[in-house]
């Protein structure tokens, strides 16, 4: 495993898992095969409608909470009862506390939602602090309006999206990426490109770990998610080789400047009336 030192001096794996589109017990059962596979970071949401099972999981594991860096984000319905929704959080998730919390996304009271989150940093309740889904503007007014920098931006980042322009910003911040999407999704046209085929035969390893292993050497955080106890194996076997500054220049050569995903303002509105019952999980 390799780390990163955060703008606030902690540090974060640049490997882990995530838990998007899982069911309670698939998500459990992943944490469970993670977290016995060498695994340390987990990133979850309220959203995922996952947490206590995280939490079942990370218990399950028999890995002590010190050796668990645990993410997960705020929804914006949360946002303008934002210390509750941590409490609910933690309570969630039967954690004392979270070492990353992002906004999962730029809409509604996002800075008295940041607020909150500092708030809960001062107490100890949250060790680092994270801005999911927003773009260079946003990250700009909530640093100029709050107190403590966001440490991690977690946004759709991989071979054919490198995120290029952001990363110029946060390394003026002192900011890191973590990518969501680092496979594309699982979408076979990304990860049979011809370069991935290649190295992958050089290095005996997936088509999957040679993006994974571009995205650690790009300086980003990568959270894959899988419910294949193989992939999750394969997933974190990316730090017994290197790709040459060549290889890494090829790699960008696949940019296509195109995401999967984006929330057009109007869809951001509509999140906020997304508002399940987070307690209601299973
Ligand atoms: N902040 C946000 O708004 C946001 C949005 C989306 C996602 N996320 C976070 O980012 C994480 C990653 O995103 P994601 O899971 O949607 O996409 P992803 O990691 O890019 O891709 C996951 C897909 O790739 C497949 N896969 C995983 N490992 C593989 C391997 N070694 N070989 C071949 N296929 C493999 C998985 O299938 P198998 O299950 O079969 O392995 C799954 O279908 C999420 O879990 C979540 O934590 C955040």
């Amino acid at each position: 495993m390799e780390y990163i030192t955060l703008n606030n001096q902690t540090t974060i794996p640049t490997a882990g898992i995530g838990t998007f589109l899982m069911e309670p017990d698939e998500a459990q059962n992943a944490v469970v095969n993670a977290l016995n596979n060498g695994y340390t970071l987990i990133d979850t949401a309220n959203a995922y409608m996952n947490e206590k099972a995280v939490g079942r999981g990370m218990k399950a594991s028999g890995k002590t909470r010190e050796e668990i860096y645990l993410s997960t984000k705020l929804w914006p319905s949360e946002y303008m009862t934002a210390a509750n929704a941590i409490e609910a959080t933690l309570k969630r998730l039967d954690t004392d506390y979270i070492d990353l919390l992002f906004l999962h996304q730029p809409v509604g009271d996002y800075f008295g939602a940041y607020k909150a989150m500092e708030d809960a940093v001062k107490a100890g309740k949250v060790k680092s602090l994270g801005l999911s889904n927003f773009d260079i503007e946003e990250i700009k007014e909530v640093i100029d309006k709050t107190e403590i920098k966001p440490a991690v931006i977690q946004v759709e980042t991989h071979p054919y999206f490198p995120q290029t322009e952001l990363k110029t910003y946060l390394d003026e911040i002192g900011a890191v990426v973590m990518a969501w999407y680092p496979l594309g999704h699982g979408d076979t046209a990304l990860v049979n490109e011809n370069v991935f085929l290649e190295l992958a035969k050089k290095y005996g390893k997936s088509n999957a770990q040679i993006i994974l292993r571009w995205h650690v050497q790009s300086g980003n955080i990568v959270i894959p998610g899988s419910k294949n106890s193989e992939h999750i194996k394969d997933n974190i076997q990316i730090f017994d080789f290197s790709l040459t500054v060549d290889e890494m220049n090829q790699i960008s050569t696949i940019n296509k400047n195109t995401r999967y995903y984006y929330a057009t303002k109007e869809m951001l509105e509509g999140y906020l009336n997304f508002a399940p019952d987070f307690d209601a999980q299973k």
